[in-house]
């Protein structure tokens, strides 16, 4: 396939369901085609390609554990022999674990280093080899603003995301752009109770939660304004200046 000006594809990592599936979404309704990468959703990574096929743009789904470095360099290969117009990777997969310093295993921090922090990484990395020119945003965490202890191994792997969204940035200029977002309340766990949910609510400014609508309109406003790299917006509803 020829690389043309108006074609526009975005990989997207754990894209098959919640937010990662609305910015897969909302970007082909964009006009983007769709590398849909997803791990263990198979049913929901179905679902969400066909509602990207319904808006008229290609998706093509890879299946994989971040953790495994030889996978992150196969989906890169496979995205851009899919999409050789490939130009935006939005890291969005994480792994949410609670547990403070003394509560957090070897095996615990591991699994959340490698898949929130050393996967972003190398598909930055891989992703900059690829492609020429383009943009790459990380979804990072309002908690990197706070020492919440009870999630000391998550917000470790998350502010060392958010500092190499800065690096990356600076090592890419000019052909790539890099920023973060950083979300708030949007889509609490399955497993949570709504007392939890009031009690993150009351954390921030505004006292209610956000929406993926809102992070897919601050992912748009990412890729569309050329002046901004490096930068990490809080989309918390000021959660992380309360
Ligand atoms: N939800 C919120 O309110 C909120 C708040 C703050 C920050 N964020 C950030 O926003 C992003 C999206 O949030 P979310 O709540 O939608 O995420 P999520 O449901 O917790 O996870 C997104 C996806 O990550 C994938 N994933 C986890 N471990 C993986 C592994 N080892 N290999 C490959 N994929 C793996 C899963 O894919 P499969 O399901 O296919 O296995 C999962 O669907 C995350 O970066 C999160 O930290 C979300």
């Amino acid at each position: 396939m020829e690389r043309t000006a108006e074609k526009k594809a975005a990989l997207i990592t754990g894209g098959a369901k919640r937010i990662g599936a609305y910015l897969a979404i909302g970007l082909a309704a964009e006009g983007y085609d769709i590398a849909l990468h997803y791990n263990t959703s198979e049913t929901e990574a179905i679902e969400t390609s066909g509602k990207i096929r319904l808006l008229g743009r290609e998706c093509a789904m890879f299946k994989g554990d971040l953790r495994d470095i030889n996978f992150i360099q196969e989906l890169l290969r496979a995205a851009f022999d899919s999409f050789p117009h490939l130009s935006v990777l939005i890291n969005s997969a994480s792994l949410f674990k609670r547990g403070p310093i003394k509560g957090t295993d070897l095996k615990m921090f591991d699994e959340l280093i490698s898949v929130n922090y050393r996967a972003p990484f190398f598909m930055i990395k891989g992703f900059a080899k690829f492609c020429t020119g383009g943009n790459i945003i990380n979804i990072l965490d309002t908690k990197v603003s706070v020492y919440q202890n009870v999630y000391a191994a998550y917000i470790i792997s998350r502010t060392a995301l958010k500092e190499l969204t800065s690096m990356a940035a600076v090592e890419f200029a000019p052909d790539i752009r890099v920023n973060g977002i950083c979300p708030g309340i949007v889509l609490p766990a399955e497993d949570e109770t709504q007392e939890y949910v009031r009690r993150l609510e009351d954390r921030n400014l505004l006292g209610r939660s956000g929406s993926p609508e809102d992070i897919v309109s601050s992912a748009m406003f990412l890729l569309k304004n050329n002046f901004i790299t490096g930068q990490t917006i809080f989309v918390d509803g000021g959660e992380n200046i309360k």
